[in-house]
């Protein structure tokens, strides 16, 4: 038995708890067209800014009474000591002993963030400065490749948050990326990764950023030793390594041991998770797009919203309220999934960064102290694809399907490439998507519309479907740092309110000890004993040996 095993989570026994439970149950029946009638002031009401993002929440099956139950259930669950407690570096990671400090890589230089006496800040501005230096030679042409051709293109090799987080950063501010420089990411051990996005490539002019926080991640270290190869083949020189990779990582060591200079390394620190790590020297190859002084807009726009967390009241807190009606729509509701519809092509791979931030973080079944939380369900699914893409492939489920799919609408008054009515179009799908799942079409209407009576069910939208809507004025660095920053925070609030702990990640161990093990089996000339695999697994280890002989 468990050492757990008979212990309830003490999180549901909360009379906060209880209270929002009950709330819940007793306001089931009220539909978004119920609340709306009833309430001329609502769409004012439940919209709130800050940081350039106007949030609005109307739309939600919230009732008046819903945030300050759920406000009142944070602040039973000490969310307001968790949040000092993070900002002071305390070790709130308590399953890796560490602090969890984010928020240091975009302090200004005048403030100061404690780790065990020793102030982090200094140290961030260190790292910034020598990325900003090394940037400008390659962006002005003075770092030159080993034959002495410019760097025209830049490879990130990484995977998780050394791939997800730049990878989305470089797509959503490509619009002020320096146009002369190619960008790749390659994250998957399928070679196929590898080789498509260096076909096109020259050797002479490319320089491959290895990003890895651990430096021992078996993807990054297979990818990273065929660009070695790579470069090799073509500049038959090992002195070429110097011009043509370096490394971001915490580990020094193992970055010598590969082969980089340490000189050509830019740190971080294990206070920054992977997956809250763009804006640490993991952002290189962002930096190197849209070079140093947007970079620091990004910063900028992670700490605007880092202040507003650590100060806004609760009731008026863009992450709190965000984090919490996650907590409410999955929790409460009952909604296995939430849906992150970004209508604008430049955030394409936003929900592909959420998805770790929220579900690395947040997809956990025991509490902070080990319990196993057996009476409510934690962290949904995120997913999402950009609008108007998504209309014509999911968006029926979420209209008509049996379930509910709480969503997340994002969009801004201005695009970046004004383009005849394009971004009117964009827009008004944003808003009709939004008012259709809030207000749906009901049979009468449909009848209305003259359609045949065998159509009317199939034709009616039930409506209630819950959403928000955030809208920007246009997207800049500064506004994607602060966007960004939101979704961090919310993540946040809602691990308070489970009582999880949002900064390890043990779940993603065991699959990668059992492929090591596999790995020579795969691999090795003699016939292996598979008799510790079970039958599937070793059936299918020995029809791949099979297949490649
Ligand atoms: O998937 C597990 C994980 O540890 C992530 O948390 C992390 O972002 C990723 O692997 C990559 O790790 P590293 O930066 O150490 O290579």
């Amino acid at each position: 038995m468990s050492p757990s095993a008979g212990r309830r989570s003490s999180r549901s026994s909360l009379p906060e708890w209880q209270a929002v439970a009950d709330h819940a149950r007793a306001t089931s029946h009220l539909t978004l067209r119920d609340l709306f009638a009833s309430d001329p002031t609502r769409a004012q009401r439940l919209a709130f800014e800050a940081c350039g993002l106007f949030v609005d929440h109307s739309k939600q099956r919230v009732t008046e009474g819903t945030f300050p139950l759920l406000v009142r259930l944070a602040e039973a669950c000490g969310l307001r000591d968790r949040i000092d407690a993070m900002f002071a570096g305390h070790r709130i990671n308590t399953t890796e002993n560490r602090a969890v400090l984010h928020v240091a890589l975009r302090a200004p230089r005048s403030e100061h963030v404690l780790v065990d006496g020793e102030d982090v800040v200094p140290g961030v501005h260190e790292v910034l400065a020598r990325m900003a230096a090394f940037c400008d030679r390659v962006r002005g042409g003075e770092w030159l490749g080993h034959t002495g051709k410019r760097i025209r293109a830049i490879v990130n090799i990484g995977i998780g948050g050394s791939d997800l987080g730049p990878v989305m950063a470089f797509t959503a501010l490509r619009h002020y990326a320096d146009r002369g420089l190619t960008f790749r990411f390659v994250s998957n051990v399928d070679g196929t990764d590898f080789a498509e996005a260096v076909r096109d490539l020259d050797p002479a002019e490319t320089l491959f950023v290895v990003s890895s926080k651990t430096f021992t991640t078996q993807e990054t270290l297979a990818n990273a030793r065929s660009a070695r190869a790579w470069t090799l083949a073509a500049l038959r020189d090992e002195a070429a390594i110097a011009r043509h990779f370096v490394a971001v990582s915490t580990n020094a060591a193992e970055v010598a041991a590969f082969g980089i200079d340490t000189d050509a390394m830019f740190g971080f620190w294990d206070w920054v998770g992977g997956r809250y790590s763009m804006d640490s020297a993991i952002g290189l190859s962002t930096m190197l797009a849209i070079g140093p002084e947007r970079f620091r807009e990004l910063l900028d726009g992670f700490h605007a919203m880092d202040v507003h967390f650590r100060t806004a009241d609760f009731a008026q807190n863009l992450p709190v309220l965000h984090g919490l009606l996650a907590v409410w729509n999955s929790t409460f509701l009952g909604a296995a999934t939430i849906a992150v519809l970004p209508y604008d092509q430049y955030l394409a791979r936003f929900p592909a960064y959420l998805q770790q931030l929220t579900m690395e973080s947040n997809g956990k079944r025991v509490t902070l102290d080990g319990t196993v939380i057996d009476d409510y369900e934690t962290c949904p699914i995120y997913w999402g694809e950009p609008g108007t893409n998504g209309q014509h492939s999911f968006y029926q489920l979420i209209h008509q399907g049996t379930r509910i799919i709480p969503c997340d609408f994002l969009g801004f008054v201005r695009s970046l490439n004004p383009l005849g009515r394009h971004h009117d179009l964009l827009m008004a799908n944003c808003f009709a998507q939004a008012e259709a799942l809030a207000f749906g079409k009901t049979a009468d209407e449909v009848r209305a519309d003259g359609a045949a009576e065998s159509l009317v069910s199939h034709k009616t939208f039930p409506g209630n479907r819950p959403s928000s809507t955030i809208l920007a004025e246009v997207l800049t660095p500064r506004l994607l740092g602060s966007l960004v920053a939101l979704y961090e925070h919310a993540v946040f609030v809602q691990g308070a309110i489970w009582d999880v702990n949002p900064f390890d990640q043990w779940g993603v161990e065991l699959g990668k000890v059992l492929a090591n093990r596999i790995v020579p089996e795969l691999e090795g000339t003699d016939e292996p004993s598979l008799g510790h695999h079970d039958p599937s697994t070793a059936s299918l280890i020995r029809r791949y040996r099979h297949g490649r002989r």
